[in-house]
């Protein structure tokens, strides 16, 4: 599945599997819509956030609100956009009161994720704040002690260079923290640069950690719950 434009597909296969998700029943019934992720879909770099607020519930897209301006402007500070990358959440959905994601909502949301990595394909995942870093690096060391070192992470069946950074809301009001973040970000285009990693089963093909929508058993007999159609409206374009 080397092909840009069958991994693009997938991708929005299981943004069209994740809108109807109902694996976490409390935040199924609280959010206002599934916060899958947007950008590029064939990007180098990725952005792991923690889950969305209450402005990225609304809009159904990842980091609009201040947090995500200031992300913007890091960006910008080292020549890229929101087009270049591909920025995602832990949790695809808002907690309630935006309260930390549970462990167990975590562990459901997470095969979304590595499926996101999988079918982008990106060279370097950035982790923004504690959650991600946690998750992706699979033990419980905070960001602190790790932001701004690069390491080779198997994430699924992908090889990546994981680069955690403080996340940007905590930024906002602490000038000590963005310039650490602001150095931090300093440091991504030597990592892009950097050749990739060699993979670890590179001719075996990813299984979607997220299982594709069942086919009816019988002719007529609709699978259930029925899936959202592949050609739901998309936002913020991958
Ligand atoms: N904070 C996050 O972690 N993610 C968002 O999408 C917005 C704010």
């Amino acid at each position: 599945m080397s092909n840009p434009t069958e991994r693009r597909e997938r991708l929005k296969e299981l943004y069209a599997t994740s809108r109807g998700c109902v694996r976490c029943p409390q935040l199924a019934e609280t959010r206002r819509q599934v916060v899958f992720g947007a950008g590029n879909a064939d990007a180098d770099l990725m952005f792991v956030g923690e889950a969305p607020g209450k402005h990225e519930d609304e809009q159904g897209l990842p980091f609009v609100g201040q947090a995500g301006k200031l992300l913007d402007q890091l960006l910008a500070e080292v020549g890229l956009a929101r087009g270049d990358v591909f920025i995602c959440n832990t949790l695809k959905c808002r907690p309630p009161g935006n309260r930390d994601p549970h462990p167990i909502e975590i562990d459901n949301c997470q095969g979304y994720l590595f499926d996101q990595v999988a079918y982008v394909r990106p060279k370097v995942v950035c982790t923004l704040g504690n959650f991600a870093t946690k998750l992706l690096r699979g033990d419980q060391t905070g960001v602190t002690r790790v932001h701004g070192q690069e390491e080779l992470r198997v994430i699924g069946t992908r090889a990546v260079r994981l680069y955690p950074l403080y996340h940007p809301a905590a930024a906002l009001y602490t000038r000590a923290m963005l310039d650490v973040l602001r150095a931090d970000f300093a440091r991504i285009p030597e990592l892009l640069a950097l050749p990739e990693p060699d993979h670890p089963a590179p001719d075996a093909p990813p299984e979607p950690a997220v299982p594709e929508p069942e086919i009816a058993a019988e002719p007529g007999v609709a699978a259930d719950p029925e899936p959202e159609p592949a050609t739901a409206p998309q936002l913020g374009l991958f």
